[in-house]
């Protein structure tokens, strides 16, 4: 079954067609990085803009690039949440147009549930595992237990890490977005030259807004450290909480296997420490290429695919929920 999909829940435009939920033909992003720059953050009304402006090319660009035509497209999937509201609107009525169009099936993807099947496309894993989904808006343990069963093991309680990670950015004077600007600086600092919080929350939820407000004052004192060891400080405690919480969901759970997912998991000193705590624990670790863990379409395709192979499938009426939960 070859799935083509629609992703515009926040600042990438993309489109993507991939077969049997798994082998990706096509995988188009256009990032509008360069856009929100200026502002610092993503502006709402620019974002939904410039998804009109450019989705007629990027999805023309992906069957292209597929060597196909929309006659050998079996369905239409598209992320209709969580989000945002004006961004969701443009990717799902296109989506439903070229549905209707075509005569093709048409379906709703959770943003987050897409997130977790980037460890498809990169790999051989299957359900039951635990994964670990950090994006911008979102930091969940979340027990995958088949293709369409998601319960929500652990969750945070303020910030998501990556808005951890960019609102600490900003205060370092980093450029948008700030993740991958501190995972660079990090390489060049001193992961244990700061003694930040770990935030001890029950269960396995989680909680950042004690180490950013840890970080401003550090920064306000004006102390003598530099960027990078703040920096490297900093990442060492969002990937302590991380890894601790997802091995121990992971035991608690019974599985042996997690799987990262986000923009947050493309984090090397995350990937590195996930790695060694998964090898000491005998834990099998999956860790989609970048590319699938940021946000894209083929991460939608593929969760579209396992939809309709469970029997869903939505209609015309279908609308966007900016505020969706897992
Ligand atoms: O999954 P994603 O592309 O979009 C959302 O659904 O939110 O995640 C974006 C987040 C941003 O907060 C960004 O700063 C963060 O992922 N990010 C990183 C890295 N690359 C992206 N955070 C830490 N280290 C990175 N290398
Ligand atoms: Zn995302």
């Amino acid at each position: 079954m070859i799935v083509l999909g629609i992703e515009s829940s926040c600042d990438e435009t993309s489109a993507a067609i991939v077969k049997d939920g798994r082998e990706v033909l096509s995988n188009v992003i256009s990032s509008q990085v360069e856009l929100h720059a200026p502002f610092g953050g993503v502006v709402p009304e620019l974002a939904a803009r410039r998804h009109i402006e450019c989705i007629d090319s990027i999805v023309d660009e992906a069957l292209q690039q597929a060597n196909i035509h929309f006659s050998a497209i079996d369905a239409y999937a598209v992320a209709n949440g969580p989000g945002l509201a004006g961004a969701l609107l443009v990717g799902l009525n296109y989506a439903k147009a070229l549905a209707y169009v075509n005569k093709k099936p048409l379906v709703g993807v959770h943003h987050i549930e897409g997130h977790v099947c980037a460890n498809y496309l990169s790999g051989t894993l299957e359900p039951p595992f635990l994964s670990l989904v950090v994006s911008g808006g979102h930091t969940l343990l979340l027990a995958v237990e088949d293709y369409d069963t998601y319960r929500v093991v652990g969750s945070t309680r303020d910030d998501a890490a990556g808005e951890a990670f960019d609102k600490v950015a900003r205060v370092l004077g980093l450029p948008y977005p700030g993740g991958p600007e501190i995972d660079r600086m990090a390489q060049r600092g001193c992961g244990t030259a700061i003694a930040f919080p770990r935030a001890k929350v029950d269960g396995f939820d989680f909680s950042f807004s004690g180490l950013k407000t840890a970080v401003v004052q550090h920064v306000a004192k004006g102390l003598n450290f530099s960027v990078e060891d703040i920096a490297a400080s900093f990442q060492q405690a969002v990937v302590d909480v991380l890894v601790g919480r997802a091995i121990g969901a992971c035991e608690s759970e019974g599985y042996n296997q997690i799987a990262l997912a986000g923009g947050v998991a493309c984090n090397s000193g995350l990937r590195t420490a996930m790695e060694e705590a998964c090898k000491q624990k005998n834990i099998k670790i999956s860790m989609p290429k970048p590319i699938y863990c940021t946000d894209n379409a083929a991460i939608i395709a593929s969760r579209g695919y396992y939809r309709i192979q469970n029997g869903y499938e939505d209609n015309l009426t279908l609308n966007a929920f900016p505020g969706r939960m897992v």
